[in-house]
């Protein structure tokens, strides 16, 4: 959790997508004990890190706040600065505050590919 001036200064050394929030929080998982699927070695680390950092988007809505998910930030940086061991990797960044009364979503908000150009339904 980032919320102090300092550490939220050097936030903004790591990425340009920090948006001035009071509060961020730098989700991570550990890959010493991320599960890895045996038939591939596929870490599921992000998997599972995504999973909780979607929860703790609707919970900040449910608050009322607002949030964003971040994953353009420096990761060599972001380990320096916090200090982050090895084995603990970042993986989304979630500033988060209450929205600006005059902010309005992305222009490219509205616009959805059609259903049909993402969802295939295999046919075997
Ligand atoms: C993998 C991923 C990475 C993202 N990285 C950033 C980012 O670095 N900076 C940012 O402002 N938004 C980032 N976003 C948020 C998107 O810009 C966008 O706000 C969000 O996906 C909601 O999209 P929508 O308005 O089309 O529903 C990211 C979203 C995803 C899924």
């Amino acid at each position: 959790m980032l919320n102090s001036e300092d550490r939220l200064d050097v936030l903004k050394t790591c990425t340009p997508y920090h948006f001035h929030a009071p509060l961020a929080m730098l989700v991570c998982y550990d890959s010493i004990v991320s599960w890895k699927r045996s038939y591939d070695g596929k870490d599921m680390g992000e998997v599972d890190a995504s999973i909780v950092a979607t929860h703790m988007m609707l919970e900040a809505a449910n608050l009322g706040l607002g949030s964003t998910w971040v994953g353009h930030f420096d990761p060599e940086k972001i380990k320096k600065a916090f200090p982050l061991p090895e084995n603990i990797i970042p993986v989304v960044l979630l500033p988060i505050g209450y929205p600006d009364q005059a902010s309005s979503p992305h222009p490219n908000h509205d616009k959805r590919f059609d259903v049909s150009t993402t969802v295939f339904y295999n046919s075997f």
